[in-house]
């Protein structure tokens, strides 16, 4: 369905024309060189590279590089990114005092969301952002600090006490050790559970103009720090219907399984199938995938490894929503509309088994989206054709009148 395209000068009495198009179904907001989707196929490139091979042939970091610089590293390349990263994972010591303030009990993506933007605070000596020097510090800094942040907020939350980052260790057994290690223990690291996580990490490094990476777009249009537009990126994938599912799409498997389990699958797809209700089959549906979520099969291949890692192949959850899978794939409610699950729908379960906590699956999600946003906010800066982003509206509301006397007034 194309937008409509509306005369403004029947509207506003001024010259032009512009569309009404909610939701952006049909409007594209920029160019862009970085990541391809084609919804019907099932296809998704980054710099032209499918997410296949990507995620079976590179880790975390490699395809950071290759988000912000359009190619993938060489071996030098690859060991000098590496270093660059580790050496800024340390947050200012300060940042653990504004962590204090919040309440432990806090929702993790709202400390998040908070500590990112306190960021130009922290890390104001490069402010400048038409420098690209200034631009490429700023970036490391984002992508070596989200793991400690992220794992400050948990430790934070859980009252146990920050653990520094190693930085003889990967980006990603480093953030596991900064989540889970006990001072009290030595923290083993698991290659099957790092290369895991690693995994969920480049699945959800970009997805073009989603609606977090579009808010980085428009938020850093203005030409506000990437700090600020990244914490507005943050704050708006927290939302159920973005990266707010992964945590939804488990709360509501626990919420079958305490209620009979695979027996009240088919209660519940009927709920979800009112059109009286507002229960939607979470980890399902996508704007773009309308044929089914490449990143979902990875991440089932993946939840199948984990599992079996960790001895876990009989879990009900799981078994719940292979059997919730199968059912809603053969109803026609689900198959008419073309809604397959996402990559949310294994997420949540992958995560759980590695012992997140489900409340910070969104966090880990930001962590991995961190690099998609600035990749795209560098390529709007750096676009000579770029301009605030200030979309039109559709005004609908009352036509010129006067403003009557208070005692007038109904
Ligand atoms: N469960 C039940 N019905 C659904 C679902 C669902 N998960 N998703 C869409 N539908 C139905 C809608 O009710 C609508 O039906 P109708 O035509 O009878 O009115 C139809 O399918 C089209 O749905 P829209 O909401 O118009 O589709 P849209 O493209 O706007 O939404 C979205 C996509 C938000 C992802 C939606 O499918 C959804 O809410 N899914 C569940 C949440 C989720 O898993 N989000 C994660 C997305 S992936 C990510 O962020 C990494």
């Amino acid at each position: 369905v194309g937008p409509d395209v509306i005369d403004i000068r029947k509207l506003y009495g001024q010259t032009g024309k512009f569309t009404y198009d909610s939701g952006f179904l049909s409007t594209a907001s920029c160019n862009s060189k970085i990541t391809y989707i084609d919804g019907d196929k099932g296809e998704l490139l980054y710099r032209g590279y499918p997410i296949e091979d990507l995620a079976n042939n590179c880790d975390f970091l490699e395809v950071c590089f290759l988000l912000i610089n359009g190619s993938l590293p060489n071996a030098k390349q690859k060991k000098d990114f590496e270093e660059l990263v580790i050496h800024h994972t340390m947050v200012h010591e300060q940042m653990q005092f504004f962590l204090r303030g919040f309440r432990r009990d806090a929702h993790p993506m709202s400390v998040l969301t908070g500590l990112v933007g306190a960021m130009a605070a922290f890390y104001h000596d490069a402010i400048d952002y038409a420098q690209p020097k200034a631009r490429e510090i700023a970036q490391i800094r984002l992508i070596a600090k989200m793991p400690t942040l992220v794992a400050m907020a948990y430790k934070y939350s859980i009252g146990q006490p920050f653990v520094y980052p190693n930085n003889s260790l990967s980006y990603t057994a480093n953030f596991m050790r900064m989540m889970f290690a006990n001072p009290c223990e030595e923290y083993k690291i698991n290659p099957v559970l790092v290369r895991a996580l690693d995994r969920i990490f480049i699945l959800h490094a970009d997805h073009e103009q989603n609606a977090s990476t579009s808010t980085v777009r428009l938020c850093g249009s203005s030409g506000t720090n990437p700090f600020a537009a990244i914490s507005a990126g943050i704050a708006c994938l927290w939302g159920a219907a973005h990266g707010g599912a992964n945590e939804a799409c488990l709360q509501m498997l626990e919420d079958i399984q305490a209620n009979g389990g695979v027996e009240k699958i088919g209660e519940f797809i009927t709920q979800v199938k009112d059109k009286n209700s507002s229960v939607r089959l979470m980890g399902f549906g996508h704007r773009v995938y309308k044929n089914f979520d490449p990143r979902a099969k990875l991440m089932r291949e993946t939840c199948y490894e984990v599992l079996k890692e960790m001895g876990l192949e009989n879990d009900p959850l799981f078994k719940l929503a292979m059997t919730l899978e199968k059912i809603a794939l053969e109803d026609e409610y689900f198959v008419s509309r073309k809604l397959y699950p996402n990559v949310d729908f294994y997420s949540g379960i992958v995560q759980r088994a590695l012992g997140i906590p489900t409340e910070m699956f969104t966090c880990i999600f930001a962590l991995a989206r961190t690099v998609g946003w600035i990749a795209q906010w560098e390529e709007m800066i750096t676009d000579p054709e770029y301009k605030i982003g200030r979309p039109r509206q559709l005004y609908v509301g009352e036509t010129t009148r006067k403003v009557p006397n208070l005692s007038d007034r109904k």
